[in-house]
């Protein structure tokens, strides 16, 4: 079993804003899409809030202490553990072998001692924000695949998606 963050981070470290994401890259969403479809994925309640529905075709895992988010097609989890014990229980029917820690900050930060791939896609800008990736350590980590995407008009922002594994 695979423990995998799946993220993208500005070079000044910033991941959200507003409760949402700070640029537009349809690139990069189609990369979240496609390499998280299948499998279950573990969120907090405010990225919950922020898609305001479940993403199909991938088990729906939220984090959250009060117990009050109702929908169809989800999960509940009152905490990061318990969020990955019922998303081991998912893999048996999941199209592989990995679970998706796909935020925020708050989540992340737990799942980073626990991770053992992670998915990072470098914004090649410095962006304004509010929410910034922590318990980051590239020193833990190791590139396996690097590439790089020039802008569209309407994305702005040159990227890179980044496969690392543990060290
Ligand atoms: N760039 C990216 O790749 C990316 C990806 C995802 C999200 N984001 C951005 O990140 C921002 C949101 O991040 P965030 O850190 O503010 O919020 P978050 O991590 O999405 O959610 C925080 C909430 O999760 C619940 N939670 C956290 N730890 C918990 C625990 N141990 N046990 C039970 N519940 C727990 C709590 O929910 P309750 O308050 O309900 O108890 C807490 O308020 C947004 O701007 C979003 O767009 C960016």
């Amino acid at each position: 079993m695979r423990v995998a963050v799946i993220c993208a981070m500005s070079r000044n470290g910033v991941i959200g804003k507003d409760n949402g994401l700070p640029w537009n890259l349809p690139g990069d969403l189609k990369h979240f899409k496609e390499t998280t479809l299948g499998c279950p994925i573990i969120m907090g309640r405010k990225t919950w809030d922020s898609i305001g529905r479940p993403l199909p075709g991938r088990t729906n895992i939220i984090v959250t202490r009060r117990g009050e988010i109702e929908s169809d097609g989800i999960k509940i989890a009152d905490s990061f553990e318990s969020a990955l014990d019922l998303a081991k229980s998912c893999l048996a029917t999941a199209r592989g072998n990995e679970i998706f820690v796909i935020g925020g900050a708050q989540i992340y930060k737990e799942a980073f001692p626990l991770a053992n791939r992670l998915y990072l896609t470098r914004v090649n800008s410095f962006v304004d924000g509010d929410t910034y990736l922590e318990g980051f350590d590239e020193a833990d980590w190791i590139e396996i695949s690097n590439k790089s995407f020039k802008a569209l008009s309407s994305e702005g922002h040159d990227y890179n998606i980044c496969v690392l594994d543990r060290r």
